[in-house]
């Protein structure tokens, strides 16, 4: 029989899925903007960190979701033979298997409920981590009598505590017990290793873990059970401890200290008569000592109290998935794109590690990943994201390239979290992406002109050198030759990054893979490898970077001087057919710009700086449209470390990638012509009959050592041709950008489609990384999917746009979205006012039929019989006509 799919009950995201609680692997977040972060399972599994270094629950992945003993637990203990873990983790299968559950969650919680008829209980477990900013994760457990009779029971609540490093899993796993501390008290008890632990140089250890009961009196625990050597003894686990099996008091001596601890609360005998509950309250947290535990107990120590702390929980959550919202579209989809809409906060959080499918990295993320999930936080609240920006340019070297991990705090940079020297080609690309949006939202053209540092360290030319005399004393800022810290233009920042990659060329007159692009996989072509996809974007890149010049008001900018060099039309022209010719050149600006700059400056008229950027993108655009089309009827997308075409028919096997077709659409490189031929070709050789979506690659049948590991890895999964979202939704969005809505709206819903379909994706509502050969969505949560996802929604799907700081209604909605109703809409935020775009399509005309009639912005017409495809409202318009709090705009579509 197929199991029931989960199924939405409001329309704030909440649902329910009963077949989720046997489901072991199936993890959800729970976090707060104060760092704290979970993941938990329907049998309440999971772990609890807040960094790498501070887990209160050990480190665990996908597979030991399902094989670790370790989890949350609450033991009710009847009599010896009547003894149940409310979780549904003990020993006695038998006796669990009779559980009844049911499970919900929401924005962001979880509820679980099991009932068991033999033992004559009921068990509704709320998890939550507070909204309000408090490093703690909330259990609520409430126990209701479901006999007849009245019931006599113990409750015990059980949470195994690691309390350190997660390099400590296995590295020193024991010594690091040997610095665990122990404090009991009144409600529960506190750990605090003395050493953060580290050969390297021990550090003294400030942080510490607590977990704290409350039962339904309001009174802490009666007894404690500090270690888990005690809890589980000799003979017991923790899904079989001795103490609850044996009925055992804890000793009485004083607590052996330098143990593995163990937060394990025996609250008083209490009985239930039927139907009557009681709630225990189990709050689980790292304290880096900013919080009283006195003060925290105030705030959580009764059910009312919790329930107000999760009514705020869900308010906060709820509300920040309204920013972006859709109704009026299907129930579940408006649901669904809730999930989706809140992701990029919580990869804001989580970064792009630590949930149990995430078992790499150490918190923070990547420069291309925060880049991409700035697209969606901008569409919300660009003024927001200002300061940020400029600080993360910051992170740009004077070759063109960056430093990869961007820390919390400004200036704080990284240079490789693995202490790798490598580049990645494509991280030129993404700031000018962002940026451009973040201009076009709100008209703030000066924020180029805003003078920032470059990053420095013993990397040089593009880490094709080490500078030995280089050390992190001197600085990881740019310094001029005579020793200064040296500022440039955020505009002179996006010229390093652009024109550098211009010349930085392979054989074949295409931008150089070097460490990898998009595709993180794509990494042993290191030599000679080259990304024609990513060479497309800076061609488009050079193009935006002539749009914004055009508009920015001085008709000169200053930069330093070495950078005329790039600009090689105001200089001494290179022959850019030719790649010798260029890689020399880059050669000279490396030198020049290493180890310091000179520091001096130069003055340049807009006007030449734009013929020079124009022709290069013109060439760079046309000598991909000339060479890397293919006979097959798509764009050949790399050259391989053997200087190989990677894409084409060899061997009869068709070798083709989506990020080759992706980029030259999105760009603008591929004409016309040549996108019809793309979708011919996409939907024949990358479209998966079974479920319909588009894998990353088609089957090369062979691993690539000269090209990268991904083809390492089994066929349909990660880099290696899976249902890629994040590359699917960026070849959906250039669909949309091209005019081709139909092709575009069809990759969308197929993802919707995919992640709804429970029943085989296995994950709850949102949006994976990615969808494998069964369509089991992997990587939940933490994927720049979403954020690109919510902005093809926005800009492009519903044609909510905004151009220079002025209103663009451009919609591209098929009719297929007006199935069940002639109206839908979406609510968003424009300049700093919450809007609602409600399209009416009365004759439901397919895109292509219809186009704008007329517009009303709150009831009042701007726009009256126009019949046009895109309309733009000014700024200074929308304002005047604009209320407080929420404004409609109604658009007739015919
Ligand atoms: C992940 C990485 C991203 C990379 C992509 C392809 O995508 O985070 O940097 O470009 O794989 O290798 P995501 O998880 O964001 O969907």
């Amino acid at each position: 029989m197929k199991k029931k799919a989960w199924q939405f009950i409001d329309h704030e995201g909440t649902f329910r899925w009963d077949a989720a609680a046997d489901m072991r692997s199936l993890y959800f977040p729970l976090c707060n903007s104060a760092g704290l972060m979970s993941s938990i399972t329907p049998d309440l599994h999971g772990d609890i960190r807040s960094s790498f270094n501070s887990f209160l629950i050990e480190p665990v992945s996908r597979i030991g979701l399902s094989n670790s003993k370790v989890s949350r637990n609450f033991w009710i203990h009847i009599n010896p033979n009547k003894i149940w873990s409310a979780t549904g983790v003990s020993k006695d299968s038998q006796l669990q298997q009779k559980d009844i559950c049911s499970f919900k969650a929401g924005l962001l919680w979880q509820s679980v409920n099991r009932r068991n008829p033999r033992i004559g209980l009921a068990s509704e477990i709320l998890s939550f981590i507070p909204a309000s900013g408090e490093p703690v994760e909330i259990m609520q457990v409430t126990l209701t009598n479901i006999s007849a009779k009245p019931i006599r029971y113990t409750a015990i609540g059980a949470i195994p505590i690691f309390a350190r490093s997660a390099h400590n899993l296995f590295d020193h796993r024991h010594v690091t017990s040997l610095l665990q501390r122990i404090t009991l008290q009144k409600f529960g008890l506190t750990v605090k290793p003395t050493l953060l632990f580290d050969e390297a140089g021990h550090k003294i250890n400030t942080t510490t873990y607590f977990v704290l009961g409350i039962d339904h009196s309001g009174q802490g625990p009666q007894y404690i059970y500090p270690t888990q050597a005690e809890y589980s003894g000799d003979s017991g686990d923790l899904e079989a401890p001795e103490v609850i099996y044996q009925n055992r008091l804890p000793s009485r001596k004083l607590i052996s200290q330098g143990q593995e601890g163990m937060g394990a609360l025996r609250f008083r005998r209490s009985a239930l008569k039927p139907k009557e509950f009681h709630s225990y309250i189990i709050l689980l947290g790292i304290n880096d000592n900013s919080l009283k535990i006195p003060k925290l107990l105030a705030k959580f120590n009764s059910p009312a109290k919790v329930t107000a702390a999760f009514t705020a929980t869900k308010k906060f959550w709820t509300g920040l998935s309204s920013e972006i919202s859709l109704s009026c579209a299907q129930p579940d989809q408006e649901n669904w794109f809730r999930w989706v809409s809140i992701q990029p906060t919580l990869r804001k959080i989580f970064g792009c590690s630590y949930l149990p499918d995430f078992d790499y990295g150490k918190g923070g993320r990547g420069w291309r990943d925060l880049w991409q999930d700035a697209l969606s936080l901008i569409i919300k609240d660009p003024q927001d994201a200002r300061e940020t920006l400029i600080n993360n340019f910051s992170g740009v070297r004077i070759d063109g390239s960056n430093a990869t991990i961007i820390g919390s705090k400004p200036g704080e940079f990284i240079a490789d979290r693995n202490n790798i020297s490598r580049v990645w080609m494509d991280h030129g690309v993404w700031p000018l992406l962002t940026i451009n949006l973040y201009i076009n939202q709100t008209g703030d053209l000066n924020i180029l002109l805003t003078p920032i540092s470059y990053f420095r360290d013993h990397q040089l030319h593009r880490s094709s050198l080490r500078d030995q005399q280089w050390t992190p004393e001197k600085g990881k800022q740019l310094k001029t030759q005579f020793g200064q810290i040296y500022e440039g233009s955020l505009l002179e920042h996006i010229l390093v990054q652009t024109l550098v990659q211009f010349f930085n060329v392979g054989a074949h007159n295409c931008i150089r893979l070097e460490n990898a692009d998009w595709n993180d996989g794509l990494d042993m072509a290191g030599q000679h490898g080259e990304s024609v996809a990513f060479s497309c974007m800076y061609a488009a890149n050079l193009k935006t970077l002539c749009a914004l010049l055009s508009r920015i008001n001085p008709q000169e900018i200053v930069i330093l001087k070495e950078l005329k060099l790039l600009l090689d039309t105001l200089n001494q022209p290179v022959a850019y057919d030719n790649p010798q010719e260029k890689q020399a050149l880059l050669k000279r600006y490396f030198a020049a710009v290493s180890p310091e700059v000179s520091g001096d400056k130069i003055t340049l008229s807009i006007a030449g700086i734009i013929a020079d950027l124009t022709k290069k993108a013109e060439f760079l655009g046309q000598h991909i449209r000339a060479n890397e089309w293919l006979k097959e009827g798509f764009f050949n997308g790399y050259y391989d470390n053997k200087l190989q075409r990677v894409e084409g028919r060899k061997n009869g096997i068709v070798r083709m990638t989506l990020t080759g077709q992706t980029f030259p659409i999105l760009s603008g490189v591929a004409n016309d012509e040549q996108i019809r031929q793309i979708i011919k070709s996409v939907n024949t050789n990358l479209r998966d009959k079974k479920h319909g979506g588009l894998r990353l690659n088609t089957d090369f049948e062979a691993e690539q050592p000269d090209l990268g590991r991904a083809f390492s890895f089994v066929y349909g999964e990660k880099e290696n041709g899976a249902f890629f979202n994040h590359m699917q939704i960026m070849y959906a969005y250039g669909l949309y950008a091209r005019g081709y809505a139909q092709e575009g709206f069809r990759v969308l819903n197929t993802i919707f489609r995919m992640a709804a379909d429970s029943t085989t994706s296995k994950i709850h509502p949102g949006l994976p990384e990615y969808f494998n050969n069964e369509g089991r969505g992997m990587y939940s949560y933490l994927t720049g999917s979403a954020s690109w996802y919510v902005l093809t929604t926005l800009t492009q799907v519903f044609g909510v746009n905004v151009e220079y700081g002025n209103l663009l209604i451009e919609p591209k909605l098929v009719r297929e979205q007006f199935a069940s109703s002639k109206q839908i809409s979406i609510n968003a935020i424009f300049a700093e006012k919450r809007i609602e775009v409600i399209y009416t399509n009365p004759r439901r005309k397919e895109y292509g039929q219809y186009a704008i009639q007329n517009i009303t912005l709150n009831a009042k017409t701007i726009a009256a019989d126009i019949n046009q495809l895109r309309y733009l409202i000014g700024r200074a318009d929308f304002l005047a006509a604009a209320g407080q709090k929420r404004n409609t705009i109604n658009v007739l579509l015919d």
